[in-house]
């Protein structure tokens, strides 16, 4: 077989076999296909797609690329969450604890940030002593304990995946339906859980930029999950403004930590608590009616918070140094006042993330070093008046030169007008799910 074959294959839009698709990973695993073939390919599936067998049997080959973690010693109730990123999108931080405080074992895998989008571990890192690297035996004891681990993607989780995502990342081919769902659906089959739950965004700052677009990656992720004897649910969930008020990693701890305080935006809570009740749906076999009634349960009654404190310490986490150092405030802080006065009409989620990358909170290159304190507090939000010289937003950095860049690009992402405003439901659609 020859890569070149493959190539003009797809390029003339035809779908490859299982065999050529087990010869295109094998390559891109052991290093035998160079980039330019791969860069090429994945430029042919850009512009001709995938059939949904071909995607299928795209992600089975990347899934058994590397390791696979196997969950079973813990029975049926693992599940996991994957989100396609966003700004401000700390869920995890929160369905975690609750689902694992009302039965579920959520043994995860998460990543980094890149770009406007932020990522999980980077926020958990900004917890003084949590690690996010752990040996398998220490995950798994983790686990055992406290039903609940979040740790960095293992090295060899979908290697394939891992070499493909890179290159599509520097050769324009990431905004694929098929590439998107074969990356994640890898990783995530490999990655063990019985059940997963896919929040799939959808708006400005997001991927998928329309709702026709997140519905069909969320279908196809859903059905190369049952078709693998997973069970699955996805929500599409708005992106068109950044989630709650908080972007920037120990902000967005902190204001995860408010939510399970029984506090925090109610944006960020009801994204939050639907994913959970989808979650628990799956892995406790509940209806929706009943997840929802526990899930408020666990945030009254504070055992989604007391399930967070015991899981951050499980992994090495001093939350009374990290809440010492919040209320230290050892950081340059400078409010953005509004141009003028209005209605907030747009408060453009990915304009916003760059801003707050711009600041520290995240990072333009992987080397990019993070300042953790950094980030914006949003003061008011899209639907929200403001007068002229009313501060609309708050920046944090340790380096206060980061500021103006940032300002600049926060006020060009916001929209102010005598208009009327309507707000996008923040749950557009639900997909699969126990019925
Ligand atoms: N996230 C992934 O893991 N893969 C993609 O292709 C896009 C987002």
């Amino acid at each position: 077989m020859r890569m070149y074959d493959l190539i003009e294959k797809k390029k003339r839009g035809g779908a490859l076999n299982k065999e050529e698709l087990a010869y295109l990973v094998g390559g891109i695993t052991d290093g035998s296909i160079p980039d330019y073939q791969l860069s090429a390919f994945t430029m042919a599936v850009c512009f001709r797609g995938m059939e949904k067998e071909e995607t299928a049997a795209l992600t089975m080959e990347m899934a058994e690329s590397g390791d696979r973690v196997d969950l079973s010693i813990f029975g049926e109730k693992t599940v996991d969450k994957h989100s396609t990123g966003g700004v401000g999108d700390k869920t995890t931080l929160i369905v975690a604890p609750i689902v694992a405080s009302l039965g579920g074992i959520v043994a995860k895998m998460s990543g980094r940030g890149l770009g406007h989008t932020g990522g999980t571990v980077d926020k958990l890192e900004s917890i003084p002593g949590y690690r996010v690297e752990c040996s398998p035996e220490d995950f798994f004891s983790i686990v055992e304990k406290c039903s609940l681990a979040v740790v960095g993607q293992s090295g060899n989780l979908a290697p394939a995946d891992k070499k493909l995502y890179a290159l599509r990342d520097v050769t324009a081919t990431v905004d694929s339906i098929p590439l998107i769902a074969s990356s994640i659906m890898s990783k995530k089959l490999a990655a063990g859980a019985r059940s997963i739950v896919l929040d799939v965004k959808c708006g400005s700052g997001a991927f998928m930029k329309s709702q026709e677009e997140a519905c069909t990656l969320a279908e196809e992720m859903v059905e190369i999950g049952r078709a693998n004897g997973r069970n699955m649910a996805a929500l599409i969930t708005d992106m068109d403004r950044p989630l709650g008020s908080a972007i920037g990693n120990a902000l967005e701890v902190e204001e995860a930590i408010s939510v399970l305080q029984g506090n925090g935006p109610s944006d960020l809570r009801k994204v939050a608590c639907a994913l959970a009740e989808e979650m628990l749906s799956l892995c406790n076999g509940w209806a929706l009616e009943e997840a929802r009634a526990q899930v408020k349960k666990s945030l009254d009654e504070g055992l989604a918070y007391e399930k967070f404190k015991e899981w951050i310490a499980a992994q090495g986490g001093d939350l009374e140094a990290f809440l010492a150092a919040r209320a230290a405030k050892e950081w340059q802080q400078e409010e953005i006042l509004a141009p003028e006065g209005g209605m907030i009409i747009k408060m453009d989620a990915q304009g916003i993330g760059i801003a707050a990358m711009q600041l520290g909170a995240g990072r333009a290159t992987k080397e990019d070093p993070l300042d953790y304190q950094a980030g914006i507090t949003l003061l008011k939000k899209s639907g929200d008046r403001v007068e002229a010289g009313e501060p609309v937003a708050r920046m944090y950095a340790c380096d206060k030169r980061r500021f103006s860049a940032a300002k600049e690009r926060f006020l060009q992402a916001i929209t102010v007008k005598e208009e009327p405003f309507t707000q996008k439901p923040l749950i557009l659609k639900r997909i699969g799910g126990r019925d």
